[in-house]
């Protein structure tokens, strides 16, 4: 019987991509997740338990169910805006979340974490790139209740032996290069997918957000990294911990940014469609740049993002032609 990892938030995006690698990699992998954002038809790869972290006895339930070696916990709120807009929602649900599934780790002796935490730690920099001893300012509350997760696996750390390999994401984007699972929010707000709703029609057309940001071309600047990526840094984040080398912070990102406008141009060229766009105003909560400086990840880990921008929305056209939005 394969080794199982609980995978809290399987049916969302990310999470969905490292449960087919970790079947790849030869561990069952167990979905944990509520459905708030997540669906069922991406769990495709292992069991699935549905509940919310915050249902203590079903968390206990799954762990003596499973007894994982390892949990890699993906489920969260994590639309910025939103976390804007209602804090509470985010403070209370991705905190009481972690704290109940680090509770149910520690009683069940499962001890090692592989943690989904984000660049949105660092906010407002000034331009500078980010590596993991960068200040963390975050200016929403998504990015701050990561930030707080992230400091609550160092107390049970301390409290109870749990290691952790702390994943800070920077733009994740693209789609399973077989087309088996992609990207899906309700509703969408990411960008690669939208400009791709653009250009097929689904919706009128792509807003920027802002043109006055202090960028080259006036567009914010993200890092975009390809989930499946991102995904084998989990693999190696897992065979950190089970190689004993311990608790560690990776920044993923490419190091290399692009503007919002960089990204419609890469859609156009892959797709050879046009994107429409309305240049609206800015969206409360987004920072003008957010780009890895750090090599951390590739000297200590091994791991170096492969594929580029392009890549990235080719594959997430592939997904969004398969129609798999009519859900
Ligand atoms: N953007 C637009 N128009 C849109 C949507 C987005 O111009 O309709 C812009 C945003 O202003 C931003 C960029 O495109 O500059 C990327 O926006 P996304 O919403 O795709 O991504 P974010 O950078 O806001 O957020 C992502 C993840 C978060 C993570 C964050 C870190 O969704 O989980 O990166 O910044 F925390």
């Amino acid at each position: 019987m394969a080794e199982a990892v609980l995978v809290t938030g399987g049916a969302g995006y990310i999470g969905s991509h490292a449960c087919k690698a970790l079947k790849a990699a030869g561990y069952l992998p167990v979905t944990c997740d509520d459905l708030t954002t997540g669906w069922a038809d991406a769990v495709k790869f292992g069991p699935f338990e549905q509940g919310a972290l915050e249902n203590r006895a079903w968390l206990d339930a799954v762990f003596a169910r499973w007894q994982p070696v390892a949990v890699m916990h993906f489920a969260a709120l994590s639309d910025v805006g939103q976390s804007v807009r209602d804090p509470g929602l985010y403070w209370r649900r991705n905190i009481a979340g972690a704290a109940n599934l680090l509770d149910a780790m520690s009683v069940a002796g499962c001890r090692h974490l592989v943690f989904s935490s984000t660049c949105a730690v660092y906010g407002e920099q000034d331009g500078v790139l980010l590596d993991e001893t960068s200040p963390r300012r975050p200016i929403n509350a998504y990015g701050a209740s990561k930030a707080a997760i992230e400091d609550m696996i160092g107390n049970f750390s301390a409290a109870c032996g749990i290691e952790a390999v702390i994943f800070r994401y920077f733009n994740v984007a693209g789609a399973d290069p077989e087309a088996e699972i992609g990207e899906f929010h309700r509703p969408e707000t990411h960008l690669v997918p939208l400009v791709l709703d653009a250009i097929s029609g689904r919706r009128p057309a792509l807003t920027i957000f802002g043109t006055d940001y202090d960028t080259p071309d006036g567009t914010c600047i993200r890092d975009y990294v390809h989930v499946a990526d991102l995904i084998e840094a989990h693999i190696s984040g897992l065979d950190w911990l089970r190689a004993g080398r311990g608790n560690a912070v990776f920044n993923l990102g490419s190091g290399r940014g692009y503007s919002v406008r960089e990204v419609i141009e890469a859609a156009e060229k892959v797709t050879g469609e046009t994107v429409p766009v309305i240049e609206g105003s800015r969206r409360p909560g987004d920072c003008t740049r957010l780009v890895s400086g750090s090599r951390k990840a590739e000297d200590e880990l091994g791991w170096r993002p492969r594929r580029l921008l392009e890549e990235m929305i080719a594959d997430a056209w592939r997904w969004h032609q398969r129609g798999a939005y009519r859900r």
